[in-house]
């Protein structure tokens, strides 16, 4: 192979178009997100068909400008990488289908990408030096799980959540405070004016045995809380709710840390944004003697550059590609 190894990612599983190149296994050359959430906002949450639609009119010209962006032609790529699961199927099939088509097209190997091991590798574009072992919280707004990372795709399950996911419960909450969809950035904004003590929402499963979380219970506390008192100031409302979410999140991750004998915390995903968490974890790990890494923001929300990154590892160090029958798996897991 001559030159540099260019990885095109694409990751379009759920209402986000994004693309992005890959220079190497961790150089961002370009990485573009369009957010469908307005088209969505008006249905109140994302609509499959509406979104797999919007990402095929989209996609095609979404790869041309990160190709632009990144300064090279198509024919300068090494390698494709995209989504295949988990996700809203339909969404999953147009970003898949279109790599393959470049990859077929242009005779260049293939990876379909796990969208959870995805947000993990987004700590790898942004720390390469912090390595495995370490344990993962990856906390999104269809997840919500503590997985062992032993080395780079080589996963155990710690725990996970047993309903909802901490992002799918800031959602509903946020469209309780007339938040529009995706709800978690202006809840996180709402929150720091209120008086996270005002409100004393449960903890759920915070003594448990064990690893798995629930957060239905405690969106469904807000309701009731919001129709006893409907004069509630919404500031107050975020702010105790979330320190809840983040107070469960903390213990649980820095417990299951220090029981599978990590010294390392990473978090990814959505959520992992969230300025709250990323003040009250690291202050707490500590106390135990765990380091925490966060991605920058706009790694930890979705995005292709992780997708590319962990397709180009699985291709350039464990030699792995994908054939074209490669379908959508819409349940994957670990
Ligand atoms: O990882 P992600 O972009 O998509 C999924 O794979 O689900 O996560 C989206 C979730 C949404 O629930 C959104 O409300 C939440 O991440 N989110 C946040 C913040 N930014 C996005 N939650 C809390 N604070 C934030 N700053
Ligand atoms: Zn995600």
């Amino acid at each position: 192979m001559n030159g540099p190894f260019f990885t095109l990612g694409i990751e379009t599983s759920c209402d986000e178009t994004a693309v992005a190149v890959l220079r190497g296994q961790t150089e961002i050359v370009a990485n573009t997100v369009y957010s469908q959430a307005k088209i969505h906002a008006t249905y109140g949450g994302v609509v499959p068909e509406v979104a797999s639609r919007d990402h095929l009119r989209k996609l095609p010209r979404r790869v041309k400008e990160s190709l632009q962006t990144a300064g090279i032609g198509i024919k300068n790529l090494s390698l494709v990488a995209a989504t295949y699961g988990p996700g809203l199927v339909w969404p999953l099939l147009v970003g898949l289908s279109h790599g393959k088509g470049i990859a077929f097209g242009l005779g260049m190997p293939y990876v379909g990408v796990n969208h959870l091991e995805g947000h993990i590798f987004a700590h790898r574009l942004s720390q390469p030096d912090v390595e495995p072992p370490f344990m993962a919280l990856i906390v999104s707004g269809g997840h919500t799980s503590l997985v062992v990372v032993d080395e780079y795709c080589s996963y155990r399950l710690a725990g996970s959540t047993v309903d909802d996911a901490a992002g799918e419960a800031l959602d509903k909450v946020g469209k309780m405070l007339d938040i529009d969809y995706p709800a978690g950035a202006e809840l996180d904004r709402l929150a720091k004016k209120g008086d996270k003590k005002a409100i004393d929402f449960p903890r759920p499963m915070k003594d448990s045995p064990g690893f798995d979380f629930s957060f239905a219970g405690l969106k469904t506390s807000v309701l009731y809380y919001l129709k006893k008192h409907p004069g509630a100031r919404r500031e107050n409302v975020a702010s105790s709710f979330l320190e809840s979410v983040v107070d469960v999140l903390t213990i649980k991750s820095v417990e299951a840390t220090r029981r599978y004998h990590m010294k390392r915390l990473v978090v990814a995903g959505g959520v992992a944004a969230n300025s709250r968490l990323r003040e009250v974890l690291p202050a707490r790990a500590d106390e135990r003697g765990i380091e925490v890494h966060f991605p920058p923001g706009d790694l930890c929300t979705d995005n292709a550059a992780m997708i590319a990154a962990a397709g180009a590892y699985r291709y350039l160090r464990l030699g792995e590609s994908h054939p074209l029958s490669l379908a959508p798996q819409p349940s994957l897991s670990f």
